[in-house]
């Protein structure tokens, strides 16, 4: 089989990435480990940048999204007992976020690939790129017991975090910068109404905590818990038990709770691969990096690399210019530190460290107090989260 630029991995920047090219006129496959229904089982988070959405919208998939999407205009951060407000609308010059799920997003992607014919392999086993460095590299899979061979122009490395792209770059060109964080987060998703019109992250000397929705009767939280508890130590009444605890007295008044619907333990990382293409490889999302969810950040990364790639492909095969394919790894890095840095800054701020000395806890406590008493720092915060520039 050949095409023009086969995609490992049909998670939402591998799909997006399909669906734009193709809308082009640029012929793409996706090659998916797992099944559709596994794919969409996964429960991510729900906080879309404007300029992923216009991504969306510009790969004709934006319309359930812009349906069944809430704009969020700011966020609250309790702490001390008190709610202080950011203002994202405000101190980013009129931008917004939009809660709209992340599962719900790859749904739509699947759905628009369907109704235009898109390829996408699930059950693709044993994918490997072969042959980077030449000008015809090719890529492998096992299908129902037969080895498949793909011949392309590039390979676009989209298989998140544990997939085969990264480390098929030799080991003497891939350099790797990684923080783990001494905890995780526990999730809670429920059919309850949020008990809160706006997310709510939490300080609180117990641990972090997290109150956000995915519509106004699904909630989903999280709590901040050690990396070695394990789910079953958690039954629902100790989840909101320990929720409530977090919470500011009037805010856990109004909680709402019900029976969970999906619970399980994230380990939080920060991560990253340089460089980001290799021959006529190029990753994207999470292949390449990761953040801690802290600032919702996650898929939002992805969106610049998507954006960047697409355009590189577009000039390469719109006007045989390669300038946008050979600048791709600097250009996506540049934003993605950026992305690390307010996502690590985050996580700082609001997590309880259970290592850290007194006089870090002063400085963590004076970063809030700055945060809220000083404009320019309130419009950094809003400026980060509702996404940098592409
Ligand atoms: N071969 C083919 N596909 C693979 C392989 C492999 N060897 N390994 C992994 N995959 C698939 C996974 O099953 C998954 O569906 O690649 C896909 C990668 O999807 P994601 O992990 O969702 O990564 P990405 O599309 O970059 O999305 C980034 O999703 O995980 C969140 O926090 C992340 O918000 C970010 C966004
Ligand atoms: C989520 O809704 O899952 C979510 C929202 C904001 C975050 C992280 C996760 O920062």
């Amino acid at each position: 089989m050949k095409v023009q630029v086969c995609i490992i991995g049909g998670g939402p920047s591998g799909l997006l990435l399909s669906q734009l090219l193709h809308l082009k006129g640029i012929d793409t496959i996706v090659l998916e480990k797992y099944s559709r229904e596994h794919v969409l089982a996964r429960i991510r988070a729900g906080v879309l940048e404007h300029g992923f959405a216009k991504l969306m919208r510009e790969a004709e998939c934006g319309e359930r999204m812009d349906r069944e999407g809430e704009i969020h205009d700011g966020f609250e951060i309790a702490h001390d007992g008190v709610l202080d407000r950011v203002d994202l609308h405000k101190y980013s010059g009129g931008n917004s976020v939009l809660v709209y799920g992340q599962t719900e997003i790859t749904r739509d992607l699947y759905e628009a690939r369907d109704r235009i014919g898109g390829k996408v392999v699930h059950n693709a086993e044993d994918v490997t790129p072969h042959d980077l460095k030449s000008d015809k590299p090719y890529v492998t899979y096992r299908a129902n017991g037969e080895t498949v061979r793909v011949d392309c122009d590039y390979i676009v490395g989209a298989d998140g975090f544990h997939g085969v792209s990264r480390k098929s770059i030799p080991s003497d060109v891939l350099r790797e910068y990684e923080k783990v964080y001494p905890f995780g987060w526990l999730g809670v998703l429920s059919r309850t109404k949020p008990v809160n019109p706006e997310l709510i992250y939490v300080k609180h000397e117990r641990g972090f905590a997290l109150c956000s929705m995915r519509s106004q009767v699904l909630s989903r939280y999280y709590v901040q818990v050690p990396l070695t508890d394990k789910v079953e130590d958690w039954s629902d009444d100790a989840f909101w038990a320990e929720l409530k605890r977090r919470l500011p007295t009037e805010v856990a008044g109004r909680l709402i709770t019900g029976p969970s619907i999906e619970k399980s333990i994230a380990p939080l990382r920060s991560f990253v691969a340089e460089p980001m293409s290799y021959g006529r490889l190029f990753l994207a999302g999470d292949a390449a990096h990761i953040v801690p969810p802290t600032g919702a950040r996650g898929l939002n990364s992805a969106a610049s690399d998507i954006y960047y790639l697409y355009h590189a492909m577009l000039a390469h095969y719109q006007k045989g210019d390669d300038s946008g394919l050979e600048g791709y790894s600097a250009k996506a890095l540049a934003r993605i530190w950026k992305a690390q840095r307010f996502s690590w800054w985050m996580t700082m701020m609001l997590h309880r460290f259970p290592d850290r000395i007194e006089y870090e806890d002063r400085l963590q406590q004076t970063e809030l107090s700055y945060l809220f008493s000083s404009e320019a720092a309130q419009r950094m915060l809003a400026e980060n989260y509702v996404g940098l520039p592409f």
